[in-house]
């Protein structure tokens, strides 16, 4: 959503701050900003720099206007209540306050109006300056800035992550979290704060994990962390992994790039860790005992959904166990019948999707067990479910997912076996089969990978398409979904995914010779069925690209555009492999367009409101 850094620290921060929100950038970049306490006669004064747009723009700002400084707070934006203006870019002042914010304050209207009627001007329209202002309030009643700042925590509805410069309290930065995350970062003589363990990755790798309503004062030698009832409170430090090289884009283009070939070394990391593969036997993580349970509800947001509807169709299948599948912005609100005896899982890479989190919330109120499927393993989701089911594949930056993807549905693939087992619908012998058909996959995600320079080359027509349509069968029908969300996300064509045999049930009257028709038809048990409207549609003209396996070249209907044949794959393992070619097919027609592949207009990699 946004991200945020303070620093409290040794050296010129200005830089300091811009590496630090060129980390945060996949969260938002709407605009860009920093504030430092410049050091000048009679005390500090606390300067902005700000700019709309990407980081570069800001630096540009701070080329012209230098700041000279050691302490400081900074701010990339997803823009939710005012327009992504200079006006609205973060830091926002307020007579001595000076503030970054990620979040959503549901209340500001009528604090607002509050502070207006006191005679309080505003010069933005956003959320956030209305808690600056509120603390200025508080300061001019004579209160200190820490108490000024929890008395204005507490009036406060939303969610919040924030960072606070004081003028006059030179060497303090004030932190706060309820619904975003924040983390303190431990320096030697110097302290950080940032919206993740990755924005303070570059000064130090001890993390403290704030607890939702915790706030903060750090200073150059301390952290004093509070609850929300205010009583002092000591958080365990964490040293984190040194995540820098998982930041880099090493040899390639873009992070998306980097991503998608990184999904084999993802699915291994992944797979391995929920299965012995000495016994070809699954081994999960956790305790939940998937004889005793009922029903799954699975609850998830954009590609993490069709994630969890992959697994629905493996899960029934294979251990006949009932899952509904839902997005969690629809679940939350519509009052599900929900019975304890089922369990949650929440799929999510970054484990902090406010709709998600909310849907998880929801089923733990109803007495649910809950896990969540998640990459980021200390975020909020991952601390508030009795079970973590983590993916492996390292830090995911492009904000389109593609490695967290299959390694989620890798996930998905093992839940499947191992509750299939549990529940008798497979035997040893069976399951056995079907971990080495898991531990082999990332060896055929690598080959279907080969085929780049194939998708390459169909990229440049699928660029001058107005729509494109996706179709698939099975959980093919959910590989077509993501396949259209990966093309419109990223190339801004619209594209629709859609369940073959829906087709003639409306969508079919789209079809004429400037639609291109992406069938995803591996030769299993759907696929004569796919080949069948396959013909359906280039009977009317449908430029299809067909992507199968060998058995499905051989069989497929003459007079498809194109014919891409992915290597073969056991129904088990089938979406992971297919995966590669609609990622690989979306990255190209976007390099095509020129769009700008790893932070796409309007997105934002993780939406922490909702
Ligand atoms: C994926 O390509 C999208 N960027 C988006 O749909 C994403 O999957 C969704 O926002 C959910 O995010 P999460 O997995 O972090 O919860």
């Amino acid at each position: 959503m946004c991200g945020i850094i303070g620093i409290v620290g040794k050296e010129p921060v200005a830089g300091r701050l811009v590496d630090s929100l060129k980390r945060l950038e996949y969260r938002g970049y709407d605009s860009a900003g920093v504030a430092a306490v410049v050091d000048g006669p009679g005390g500090g004064r606390v300067e902005r720099r700000r700019a709309q747009g990407k980081i570069r723009n800001l630096e540009a700002v701070l080329a012209e206007q230098p700041l000279v400084a050691q302490n400081g707070i900074g701010h990339v934006r997803w823009a939710t209540h005012g327009a992504p203006t200079v006006t609205n870019a973060h830091p926002h002042t307020a007579g001595r306050v000076t503030l970054v914010h990620n979040g959503i304050i549901e209340n500001f209207a009528e604090l607002k109006a509050e502070l207006k009627a006191a005679g309080r001007t505003f010069e933005s329209d956003t959320d956030t300056e209305v808690i600056a202002q509120l603390i200025d309030a508080e300061l001019a009643t004579g209160l200190a800035p820490l108490e000024a700042f929890k008395a204005t925590l507490d009036r406060l509805t939303g969610a919040y992550a924030l960072a606070v410069l004081v003028e006059g309290a030179d060497n303090l930065v004030l932190g706060a979290r309820r619904g975003s995350p924040l983390v303190v970062g431990e320096g030697q003589g110097e302290m950080f704060l940032g919206s993740d363990a990755l924005a303070v990755g570059p000064f130090t790798n001890r993390v403290i994990y704030l607890e939702e309503g915790d706030y903060v004062a750090i200073d150059h030698d301390s952290a004093r962390i509070f609850d929300a009832s205010g009583a002092s409170v000591q958080r365990p430090v964490k040293v984190v992994p040194a995540s820098a090289v998982m930041m880099e884009k090493g040899n390639y283009r873009h992070f998306m790039e980097k991503e998608i070939h990184d999904q084999p070394e993802g699915c291994q990391r992944t797979i391995s860790a929920y299965v012995d593969a000495l016994t070809a036997r699954t081994a999960i993580p956790g305790d939940v005992d998937f004889k005793a349970l009922e029903r799954i509800q699975i609850v998830a947001c954009g590609t993490s959904y069709i994630a969890g509807v992959i697994g629905k169709y493996l899960i029934e299948q294979l251990a006949d166990l009932p899952v509904d599948v839902e997005i969690a912005s629809e679940f939350r609100y519509r009052q599900p019948a929900l019975r304890p005896g089922s369990l949650v899982i929440a799929m999510s890479q970054s484990g902090e999707t406010a709709d998600t989190l909310a849907a998880l919330r929801y089923c733990k109120a109803k007495g649910m067990k809950s896990a969540v499927v998640v990459n980021a393993q200390e975020s909020t989701m991952a601390r508030e479910v009795d079970v973590v089911w983590p993916i492996h594949c390292g830090p995911e930056i492009g904000v389109a997912s593609t490695k967290a993807f299959t390694a989620q549905v890798s996930v998905m693939i093992a839940l499947a076996v191992a509750a299939a087992k549990a529940r008798g619908t497979i035997d040893a012998a069976e399951e056995q089969r079907m971990v080495r058909l898991m531990l082999e996959a990332p060896r055929l995600i690598a080959e279907a990978i080969g085929l780049e320079d194939a998708l390459k080359e169909i990229a440049f027509d699928i660029a001058k398409a107005r729509d494109v349509l996706f179709l698939g069968r099975g959980p093919m029908s959910a590989l077509a979904l993501e396949g259209a969300l990966k093309l419109k996300e990223i190339s801004y064509i619209h594209a629709e995914g859609y369940a073959a045999g829906e087709l003639k049930h409306g969508p079919i009257a789209l079809v004429d010779d400037q639609t291109p028709i992406i069938i995803l038809a591996p030769y299993d048990s759907y696929f004569e069925k796919s080949a069948s409207n396959m013909s359906e549609v280039m009977a009317r003209g449908g430029q299809v690209v067909f992507i199968t396996d060998p058995e499905g070249a051989r069989h497929a209907p003459a007079g498809a555009r194109v014919v891409v044949t992915a290597p073969a794959s056991d129904p088990l393992v089938s979406t992971l492999v297919m995966s590669a070619p609609i990622q690989l097919l979306a990255y190209h027609v976007a390099v095509v367009k020129g769009a700008d592949v790893d932070q796409p207009r309007n997105l934002a990699k993780s939406v922490t409101v909702e």
